[in-house]
C-alpha cells in the first residue's frame, strides 16, 4: 500500500472535522447580508405576507413584538354590568389569558404554514411588545410577566440552559438547600434573567452586525411616570454591550419607537407609546450611543400598526434611524372597512412629523404605511463603499419606504454637526413637541371643527323642521 493511497481519506477526515467543528460553532461567522423584520401579527388573522419574507430570503429574522395577540379585548360597553368605557367604567378593556390559552395562541402562531417554512432557514430571534407580554400598554407591575417569558422563549426556541430564561424562586431555595455553594446548580440560578433582553454578533470580523434587542417591558414603569422603560439590570447590561468590541452595524431593537413621538402630535386622541414619553429614560439612551462612540447604529421598532422611516440628526454625531414595521397582519387600514381607506392616509398625511423621511419613491405621500408589512435590511459588503439599504416593504414584497446610503454615513462626523438655534425649526432634530400649537394640533383642531360643524348643522336642521312644523299646525288648525 502506498503512502499515497490514504492521503485522500485524511483530507476527508480533516474536512469532516473541520466542518463538525464549524457546524458546532454556529453559523453565527457566515456573512449576514439579508435581515427582515415585523411585529404585530395576529394569530388569527391570515398571514399571507410570510410568502414574501420568505421569498426576501432573510438570514436572521427578527420579531419586535406582537408576535402574537395574548390578551383579551372587553367589548365597548357603555351601559350593563361590564362598563368598559365612560367615567362610570368598572371593568378593564384587557384582560390577560390564562398560561395554557397562551400556550395555545403561541403554537397557532407557530405552525403557521408560511412562518414554518421561514423557520427552516432562517434564523428567527425575538423580544415582545404588550399584547405578547401578556396585557395591553402593562409594564412592571404585570404579575403574569415570569410565566409569559418562558413562553416567548419557548416560541423562539431558546435552549432550555439560555441565559435568557427564569429559574422560578422556589428552584433557588431547592438549589440553595441542597447544594454546595459552586455547584453547578446555583451558577445556573445566577445567570437567570429578569426580561428577554439579548443580544447577537453575527458575520466575520470587520463585517459583524450586531444586534441587539431591547424588553421594554419587564422594568417600565407606569406611563405618564417619566420614569424607566429598562430598568437598572437592562441599563448595565446595555452599556456593556455598546461599549463592547466594535463592529460594522449595530441594530438595536425596541418594541416601541425611539425617534418619533407620535404622542406629541395625535393627542389628546390617541396617545401611543414610544420613548419620546420617557423624555429622561430617551435622553438616556442618546447620550449612552453617543458616549459610546459606537458607529453604525440604527433602531428597528414595531407597534403602531403601520410602517414608516423616521431620523432624528441631533443625538449623537451622525443621524440616528428608526425603521418602523408594523404590522405583519394588523395595520391601521385593516380597521376601517376599504371605503374609508381614503380617510386614515388623509389623517396620516394631516399628522405633523418632525422626524419621518419624506421621499418622493414613497408608495403614499404621507411616507407612513397603513396596510400589512415587513422590514428588510440589505447590506452590499462588496460595493465600495458598503451600502445600507433598509425598506418597509408591503405584502407582495414590494418597497412602500425606504432608504439607501453608503454605510460610511453613520460614523461621526460624516454629517456637519446638527444644532438647532432656540426657537428656529430644523427638520429631523426640532421635537414634535416644540411646534407652533396651530400645527401641533391641527389634527385635533379640524377634528373639533367638523364635529361642531355638524352639530351647528343639525341644530339648524331641526330648528328648521320645529318651526316649519308649527306653522303647517297653525294653518292646519285655521282651516
Ligand atoms: C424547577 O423545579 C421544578 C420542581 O420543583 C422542576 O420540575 C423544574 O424542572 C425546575 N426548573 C428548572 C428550570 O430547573
Ligand atoms: C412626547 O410627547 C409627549 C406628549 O405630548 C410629551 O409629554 C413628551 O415630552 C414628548 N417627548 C419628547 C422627547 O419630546
Amino acid at each position: 500500500m502506498g503512502s499515497g493511497r490514504w492521503w485522500p481519506g485524511l483530507v476527508v477526515i480533516a474536512a469532516v472535522v473541520v466542518v463538525a467543528s464549524c457546524a458546532s460553532q454556529g453559523k453565527e461567522h457566515l456573512l449576514v447580508s439579508r435581515i427582515a423584520f415585523g411585529s404585530c401579527a395576529d394569530q388569527n388573522d391570515p398571514q399571507h405576507i410570510w410568502d414574501a419574507i420568505v421569498k426576501f430570503d432573510p438570514q436572521v429574522f427578527i420579531w419586535l413584538g406582537d408576535n402574537i395577540y395574548g390578551d383579551n379585548k372587553r367589548p365597548f360597553n357603555v351601559f350593563g354590568k361590564e362598563r368598559t368605557i365612560g367615567p362610570w367604567k368598572n371593568a378593564r378593556m384587557f384582560v390577560p389569558s390564562p398560561k395554557q390559552e397562551m400556550e395555545l395562541r403561541y403554537k397557532k402562531a407557530k405552525t403557521k404554514h408560511g412562518y414554518s417554512r421561514l423557520r427552516e432557514k432562517t434564523k428567527v430571534i425575538g423580544t415582545w411588545d404588550d399584547h405578547d407580554y401578556g396585557l395591553n400598554d402593562a409594564g412592571k407591575e404585570f404579575d403574569g410577566k415570569i410565566t409569559n417569558q418562558g413562553l416567548l422563549l419557548d416560541f423562539l426556541d431558546e435552549p432550555q440552559d439560555s441565559p435568557r430564561r427564569v429559574i422560578q424562586m422556589d428552584n433557588l431555595s431547592t438549589v440553595v438547600e441542597s447544594y454546595q455553594e459552586n455547584s453547578p446548580w446555583l451558577q445556573y440560578y445566577r445567570r437567570k434573567q429578569d426580561g428577554v433582553y439579548a443580544s447577537y454578533t453575527f458575520g466575520p470580523v470587520g463585517r459583524q452586525i450586531k444586534v441587539i434587542l431591547l424588553d421594554t417591558r419587564y422594568h417600565r414603569d407606569p406611563l405618564l411616570s417619566d420614569g424607566t422603560i429598562l430598568g437598572n439590570s437592562q441599563w448595565t447590561w446595555l452599556e456593556k454591550e455598546l461599549n463592547g468590541p466594535a463592529s460594522a452595524i449595530t441594530i438595536i431593537g425596541s418594541s416601541i419607537q425611539v425617534i418619533s413621538n407620535l404622542s406629541a402630535t395625535t393627542g389628546p386622541f390617541i396617545s401611543s407609546e414610544a420613548w419620546g414619553r420617557f423624555p429622561m429614560e430617551r435622553n438616556r439612551l442618546f447620550k449612552l450611543i453617543a458616549d459610546s462612540k459606537r458607529d453604525g447604529v440604527f433602531f428597528m421598532s414595531g407597534d403602531v400598526h403601520f410602517g414608516e422611516i423616521t431620523r432624528y440628526d441631533c443625538a449623537t454625531g451622525y443621524p440616528l434611524y428608526d425603521i418602523t414595521s408594523s404590522g405583519l397582519t394588523r395595520s391601521v387600514e385593516e380597521e376601517v372597512p376599504p371605503p374609508l381607506h381614503f380617510l386614515v392616509r388623509l389623517v396620516a398625511q394631516w399628522t405633523p412629523t418632525t422626524m419621518r423621511v419624506m421621499d418622493p419613491n414613497c408608495r403614499f405621500s404621507s411616507c407612513a404605511y397603513g396596510q400589512p408589512n415587513f422590514g428588510a435590511i440589505e447590506i452590499d459588503w462588496n460595493a465600495t463603499p458598503v451600502t445600507l439599504k433598509i425598506e418597509v416593504r408591503d405584502i407582495d414584497g414590494l418597497p412602500v419606504a425606504g432608504i439607501k446610503m453608503p454605510l460610511l454615513e453613520l460614523k461621526a462626523g460624516s454629517v456637519p454637526a446638527a444644532t438647532v438655534e432656540t426657537g428656529k425649526y430644523r427638520r429631523h432634530c426640532s421635537l414634535e413637541s416644540t411646534l407652533p400649537w396651530l400645527v401641533r394640533y391641527r389634527l385635533a383642531i379640524l377634528l373639533f371643527s367638523a364635529v361642531a360643524i355638524f352639530l351647528l348643522a343639525l341644530i339648524a336642521f331641526a330648528s328648521a323642521a320645529l318651526s316649519l312644523s308649527r306653522r303647517w299646525l297653525r294653518k292646519s288648525k285655521l282651516d
